[in-house]
């Protein structure tokens, strides 16, 4: 190529640049990042690098943990609970009370954590995965009955039991019989509702693949196994998540899998049960009645599953308040996200239905808010409310060897718990 033809192409190009890109900024978009960030309410979006919105109020850290906790619980004196469960090896301690900011003891005894030859499984720890307190003030443990390195759950390890928190007393366990126990079940989080039916009933999901919900009738300890292998408690096909900005695929050294834990999180408000499917950005709720009804189909129980939409993001964890308020752990937003179920709280209009009013949440109004969203928040994983709280434990679990190219462990302990303020109770 001439040189002459070069410099009149370049020419052309330069006269392009001047006519499209004025070297000063003519929409005045700001230059410099302010050390301070003052933003306005018409302040141009994205001028610094880390120009990320932080959403919410403050969190306060209450615990730290060396381990990564799954579970949480918070008893009417702000005691703190947290289970350190056997997914990939054993742990010394399966359930703690914090005695300190960085101190645990052992709950409800030392004996009880790890199960010995000389004990019969079904009075101790195999695989703890969450403690929840009731609204009688009882403690509950979900035990899933699968030890570490094993893929199924066993009769009578299987299990949950109920502890007074006061004296720490075995109530009642609860097995979770073995005709359920098939295709990898997997008992992983419980809620308790006290009043329903005769003596109250437990809500159960299973994280195996195919998923299913658990229900307990806690007066004659009859279980039944709902839902399992539909959509509603399936992981999504291929499912690929995001962390801290970051794709997110299962590994198995260099084999690239994908997650396939399917219902997870699992929180009841309004009479209902609300649940996610963890590897998906999906949640559903039923009613809880219908849930437990032993005559409904299996068609009809798919049919009365409500699907309120996608919230946006993969989530492990809910919890729900006295104000009909469903609180989901968003782990890929490092958010909290909510989400109201009584139109009474409802601060906007929705499809045409004004704010306030009476009566539940239409499923096709339910809208999902983000409550806190924070670098601190490194996978939040399990919530509970008290006293105008809300505690949570974050374990940083998209970072752990699993999900990690290699198997990696990612994670940098230590893992902190918080609680922020919501002025609220929890669901009763
Ligand atoms: C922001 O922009 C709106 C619309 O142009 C204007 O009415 C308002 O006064 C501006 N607010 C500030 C703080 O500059
Ligand atoms: C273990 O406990 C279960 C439940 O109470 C009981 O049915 C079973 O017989 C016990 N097993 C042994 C070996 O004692
Ligand atoms: C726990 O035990 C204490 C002392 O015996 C008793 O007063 C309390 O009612 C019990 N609580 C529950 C929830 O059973
Ligand atoms: C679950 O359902 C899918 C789709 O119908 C089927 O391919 C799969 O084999 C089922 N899994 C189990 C454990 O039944
Ligand atoms: C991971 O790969 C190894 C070696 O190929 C294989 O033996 C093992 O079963 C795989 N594990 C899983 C969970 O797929
Ligand atoms: C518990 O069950 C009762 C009786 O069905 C119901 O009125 C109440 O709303 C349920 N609680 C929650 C938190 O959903």
């Amino acid at each position: 190529m001439a040189l002459g033809l070069l410099l009149s192409l370049a020419v052309a190009v330069a006269a392009q640049i001047d006519t499209f890109c004025p070297p000063v900024p003519f929409h005045g978009f700001p230059d410099t990042c302010p050390s301070t960030p003052t933003r306005g309410p018409n302040s141009t979006i994205g001028v610094c690098t880390q120009d990320f919105d932080i959403i919410g109020s403050g969190l306060e850290a209450v615990h730290e943990s060396i381990q990564a906790p799954t579970g949480l619980a918070v008893d009417s004196t702000l005691n703190v609970y947290l289970t350190y469960p056997r997914n990939s090896g054993p742990t010394p301690k399966n359930v703690v009370l914090a005695t300190s900011f960085t101190e645990e003891e052992p709950w409800p005894s030392a004996d009880i954590q790890n199960c010995t030859p000389s004990q019969n499984i079904s009075e101790c720890f195999i695989n703890v995965q969450n403690v929840v307190l009731d609204s009688l003030g009882q403690m509950w443990v979900i035990d899933s009955g699968i030890a570490p390195g094993q893929s199924s759950a066993v009769l009578f390890g299987t299990k949950v039991m109920s502890f007074n928190v006061t004296t720490r007393e075995l109530i009642r366990t609860y097995f979770i019989p073995e005709s359920l126990l098939y295709e990898n079940m997997n008992a992983n989080d419980l809620r308790i509702n006290n009043t329903l039916g005769t003596n109250g009933y437990a809500f159960i999901t299973d994280a195996s693949a195919a998923g299913s919900l658990i229900t307990i009738n806690l007066d004659d300890g009859s279980a039944s196994r709902r839902l399992f292998n539909t959509t509603v408690t399936r992981a999504d096909r291929n499912f690929v998540g995001s962390y801290n900005g970051r794709p997110l695929y299962g590994w198995n050294g260099t084999t690239k899998l994908f997650p396939k834990t399917g219902s997870d999180g699992i929180a009841l408000a309004s009479g209902n049960v609300y649940w996610g499917v963890l590897a998906s950005r999906r949640y559903y709720f039923i009613l809880q009645s219908t849930l437990v009804d032993d005559t409904i189909s299996d068609k009809d129980m798919l049919d009365a599953v409500q699907d309120p939409g996608q919230l946006g993001s993969e989530q492990a964890g809910f919890t729900a308040d006295d104000r009909g308020r469903v609180y989901i752990m968003a782990s890929e937003h490092n958010a909290i996200y909510y989400v109201d179920t009584v139109q009474s709280e409802m601060r906007e209009e929705v499809n045409g239905v004004a704010p306030g009013g009476s009566g539940l949440v239409a499923t096709e109004n339910y809208m999902v808010k983000t409550l806190v969203r924070s670098g601190l928040i490194q996978h939040a994983d399990s919530a509970a409310i008290m006293d105008g709280w809300l505690y949570f434990c974050t374990n940083q679990l998209a970072l752990s060897p699993a999900r990690q190219y290699n198997n990696v462990d990612a994670r940098k302990g230590p893992f902190r718990s918080y609680r922020t303020r919501i002025g609220r109770g929890p669901a009763a």
